[in-house]
């Protein structure tokens, strides 16, 4: 059976291509997700891309529990969730935590990820690069 990879895009990641380009490059978010599944294509993974603004749907879907390896930007609520840090840790699915821009670059409360400790690791500040980079890790991890 394949790989079954979700990847989570959080608030306000629906406006890429128009939001602060500067900062998080000109791609929409359908573009990114279109080249991760050529990319997952060629990786012999199944994927499955979501975006949500809700927190609350954000936890639903991890708590669902229906993949072997999570892929999530969770946007502004890495700083801010600890209900999501809660959901990823009782799931207990390894989880790659990503970020378009350097987090640590950034404003001081960027820099703390309350998920960072409960993720396998984190990719940070390529771009659309670091969703392709955190795809090809989800196919090295170990099930
Ligand atoms: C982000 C970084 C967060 O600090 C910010 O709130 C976002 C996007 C990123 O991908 O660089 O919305 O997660």
């Amino acid at each position: 059976m394949p790989k079954r990879v979700l990847v989570i895009h959080g608030p306000n990641l629906n406006l890429l291509g128009r939001r602060q380009p500067g900062l998080y490059g000109s791609k929409t978010l359908e573009e990114i997700d279109q080249a991760l599944k050529g990319l997952a294509q060629e990786l012999g993974l199944e994927l499955q891309c979501w975006q949500s603004n809700s927190e609350a749907q954000i936890l639903e879907r991890i708590q669902r529990a229906d993949y072997d390896v999570l892929i999530i930007n969770p946007a502004a609520y890495t700083h801010t969730s600890v209900a999501l840090r809660d959901a990823v840790e009782a799931v207990g699915k390894p989880t790659i935590e990503v970020h378009l821009s350097n987090i640590y670059a950034r404003e001081e409360f960027r820099h703390r990820s309350l998920l960072a400790p409960v993720a396998r690791g984190q990719i940070s500040g390529f771009g659309p690069l670091s969703y392709t980079l955190a795809l090809k890790a989800a196919a090295e991890l170990a099930d």
